[in-house]
């Protein structure tokens, strides 16, 4: 199903920009895979650049056609997020999922999830899946948190396309399940960095103690002294 059309490039601006590039063609269509080797501009969220070394890294886009609801739109971080834990667990590397597009080791960042939909009315008809997973880069930039990979953790070069064939068959099971009616709620909460655990956060300026307790449609709730409150994806930052 997925991956039956591989688009491969040496160099591209951003992976996910050349996929939605493609809308309207009959190209783009569930199971268009694009893949390269570098991005002059490769995006993370809030508008962000993603920096990858040439040929070191797993940059990926992956179109699927999910039909669900605009309010169901986190099910599909939810879903890419365990699927990239899967694949990382697959080789003895367990990580955090930091809500809502991280993934982490030892509180550095692994990997990364940029989706861009494409909606009919409030339906979402495609996704482009925009995946980084840090391969074998040793050094990066500084960043907050730090960026690590998968060389890093295992001390061993890997062989990236052995990888991507594995983390494609992960993604394909989780959406299956998905589509088979799998809840995968509870197993993304009880993998949520942080869960349960005192930490600080920012929120309109201001920064307070709070306990993650679980994520719900999207919204992550937080437990302070004195309240409960549910946060969307750009209302609050966590504080490293
Ligand atoms: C983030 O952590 O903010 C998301 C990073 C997503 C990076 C990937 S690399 C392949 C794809 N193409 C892009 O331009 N971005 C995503």
């Amino acid at each position: 199903m997925f991956a039956d059309n591989h688009i491969n490039f040496d160099s591209i601006n951003s992976t996910n920009s050349f996929a939605l590039g493609l809308k309207g063609t009959s190209l783009f269509s569930e199971g268009l895979l694009v893949t390269t080797n570098h991005q002059d501009k490769g995006r993370g969220n809030y508008g962000k650049e993603w920096e990858s070394a040439y040929k070191k890294n797993l940059l990926l886009s992956l179109v699927v056609e999910p039909s669900i609801p605009l309010s169901k739109q986190f099910d599909l971080n939810i879903m890419i997020s365990l699927a990239i834990y899967d694949f990382l667990y697959s080789l003895d590397i367990i990580c955090d999922i930091k809500w809502p597009n991280d993934l982490l080791i030892d509180n550095a960042k692994i990997s990364g999830i940029l989706i861009d939909n494409v909606l009919h009315k409030d339906i979402i008809a495609y996704s482009v899946i925009g995946i980084g997973i840090n391969v074998n880069q040793l050094s990066f930039n500084e960043y907050f948190p730090p960026a690590t990979s998968i060389k890093k953790c295992l001390s061993e070069e890997q062989d990236c396309k052995l990888l991507l064939n594995k983390l494609l068959q992960f993604i394909e099971k989780r959406i299956i399940d998905y589509r088979k009616g799998f809840d995968q709620q509870q197993e993304y909460n009880n993998l949520l960095y942080l869960r349960d655990k005192e930490a600080y956060f920012i929120y309109k300026g201001n920064k307070f103690k709070g306990v993650i307790k679980s994520v719900k449609s999207g919204l992550i709730k937080i437990e302070t002294t004195n309240s409960i409150n549910k946060y969307n994806i750009n209302e609050i930052k966590f504080c490293f």
